[in-house]
């Protein structure tokens, strides 16, 4: 079995039984809770945001891992902080230049153990400058637009995550890598021989009968 992290991405959790859902993801080992944080604007759905986040972090026993779909970044860094969060990604798209995204990454890590940036599907990784990628603890791939769970996975984040991992090779850079959007046990093995380090899975784990998630989380690392 691969030793890939697995982030239960709570949006597909069932948010009624939060605390049941925490409880049970609590026994799996080597897993994060990714928290999707959306504004309704950078994206259009809107999700959860500071008092949930507390909540959650009150009962988790695992690294918790923010991915900010948000217009503003910045206002999330210190607020945020102080919720067992380990890694903090927020989007490349949502910083004005490479200047702005070197200190952004610079800021957060003030607060964090890790920070990450991710793309959307559209945006081509050579737009991603290398000073960027050097700062960067992890990469977080998009293979479905962000906004939804449950949406199919986009083939084309294959070829993406080629040309990802060669940059990582070349440039023996450290980053690890993280997909998002669409993942099961159909695409788990393909990716992780592609260099994948860290999985994103909402749907797939969540919808499960029995809320036997152990058992979906080992398929993705078989
Ligand atoms: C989409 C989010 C994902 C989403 C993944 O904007 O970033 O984390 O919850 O859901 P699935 O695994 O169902 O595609
Ligand atoms: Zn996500």
């Amino acid at each position: 079995m691969s030793k890939v992290i697995v982030s239960p991405s709570l949006l597909s959790c069932d948010f009624l039984n939060i605390e049941r859902e925490i409880k049970i993801l609590n026994k799996i080992e080597n897993i994060w809770y990714h928290l999707d944080i959306m504004d309704g604007h950078f994206v259009p759905n809107l999700t959860f945001g500071h008092p949930i986040i507390a909540k959650i972090a009150s009962i988790a026993k695992h690294p918790l891992d923010a991915h900010l779909m948000v217009t503003n970044p910045e206002f999330y860094f210190e607020t945020l902080a102080k919720n067992k969060i380990h890694n903090l990604t927020f989007h490349y798209e949502a910083c004005k230049n490479e200047q702005q995204a070197k200190a952004m990454i610079e800021q957060a890590k003030k607060y964090y153990p890790s920070v990450g940036i991710s793309i959307r599907p559209k945006t081509d990784l050579q737009t991603i400058p290398m000073a960027v990628l050097e700062k960067i603890n992890l990469f977080l791939l998009m293979s479905v637009e962000p906004g939804f769970g449950g949406q199919s996975f986009l083939p084309e984040a294959f070829d993406k995550l080629k040309e990802l991992n060669k940059i990582r090779q070349e440039r023996k850079l450290n980053f690890s890598i993280q997909i998002d959007g669409g993942i099961s046990e159909i695409n788990a093995k393909q990716l992780t021989a592609l260099g994948v380090d860290n999985f994103v899975a909402g749907s797939f784990v969540f919808r499960v009968e029995n809320n036997n998630y152990q058992k979906k989380i080992n398929q993705l690392r078989e």
